[in-house]
């Protein structure tokens, strides 16, 4: 037949692809054009729309360089990462709640020894983190590496500033886990930022009335072996942004209370200058393989 009617031609199209060789791969570009179709025809979408969308993807790719991800953010802002993230994690039998990776993983991070100071350089409220890393059973995991990176006192990564090239990482480390399964290190109080708003995403942001924060927190991989990579955040109750996260990554479990504190010393002995604030956070490791995520800048060194 050459000649097509709309449902007709839905059906041709998903029937084009019946001999992909690869399974998967059919049923995935098959779901994909009937979806795909399926909007068209609910939307009535006009010539100018779908040239508007066209553009759009267009300039959201021309956006990206070998450390900016544009379309990475667009499926943040739509939810489709937590959407995968969800899918792909539905059974957590009692293992901490996944979130999203984001943009700012730049992976090597250096192992720092217990205690460090990660943003000895910068202003900000002085924070104090202890932390544990065990099985499902509450077993402590030694030896385990655990990145972690967050925004600084003006809601920017480190990666984001010029002067990461020469100055190097700060608010970013590796802590190898003790016998005990314990980690701990000194920084400062991350604070709520936008997301990058000077590509097409951000121009969706405030077309659509939405804002691009995301709520204060810091980022933890936890890469213990015989378990499940962790990728995840630990959100400071009270922030504002909590209830409407631009990229939809909070989960309620993941939000920890940041104690004040005045005490004249932290918890290692050591003495404190100024008062400062307290994150306790446990993390349960899940069984199972599969391997760290690579940072976006390796990819693009790989692929080059
Ligand atoms: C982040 O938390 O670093 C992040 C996540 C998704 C989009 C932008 C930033
Ligand atoms: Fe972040």
């Amino acid at each position: 037949m050459r000649q097509f009617s709309e449902t007709e031609l839905t059906a041709a199209v998903i029937r084009s692809f019946d001999d992909t060789p690869d399974p998967r791969a059919k049923f995935l570009l098959q779901e994909l054009v009937k979806s795909l179709h399926d909007y068209v025809r609910r939307t009535d979408l006009t010539f100018e729309e779908w040239e508007y969308a066209i553009d759009y993807l267009t300039r959201t790719g021309q956006k990206c360089t070998p450390i900016r991800q544009e379309f990475i953010l667009l499926s943040d802002v739509l939810g489709v990462s937590m959407l995968v993230d969800a899918v792909n994690h539905r059974e957590r039998e009692g293992a901490t709640e996944t979130t999203v990776l984001g943009p700012f993983y730049v992976g090597e991070h250096k192992v720092a020894p217990h205690g460090t100071d990660i943003s000895a350089n910068l202003p900000g409220d002085r924070m104090f983190v202890q932390s544990r890393v065990t099985d499902l059973e509450g077993k402590p995991l030694a030896g385990v590496p655990v990145d972690i990176w967050h925004a600084d006192d003006d809601g920017f990564y480190d990666s984001q500033k010029a002067s990461y090239a020469t100055e190097g990482p700060s608010s970013r480390a590796r802590f190898i886990t003790d016998a005990d399964g314990r980690f701990f290190f000194r920084t400062i109080l991350p604070c709520s930022y936008p997301i990058p708003t000077d590509g097409p995403v951000g121009e969706m942001i405030v077309q659509t009335r939405r804002h691009a924060m995301r709520p204060a927190h810091v980022h933890f991989l936890v890469d213990a072996p015989g378990h499940q990579p962790l990728i995840t955040h630990v959100f400071m109750d009270g922030d504002k942004y909590l209830d409407s996260d631009v990229v939809f990554g909070v989960k309620d479990e993941l939000v920890a209370k940041i104690e004040k504190r005045t005490d004249p010393t932290m918890p290692d002995g050591k003495p404190a200058a100024t008062p400062w604030h307290l994150m306790t956070y446990e993390f349960r490791m899940k069984p199972g393989g599969g391997s760290a995520p690579k940072p976006m800048m390796a990819k693009a060194t790989e692929d080059a």
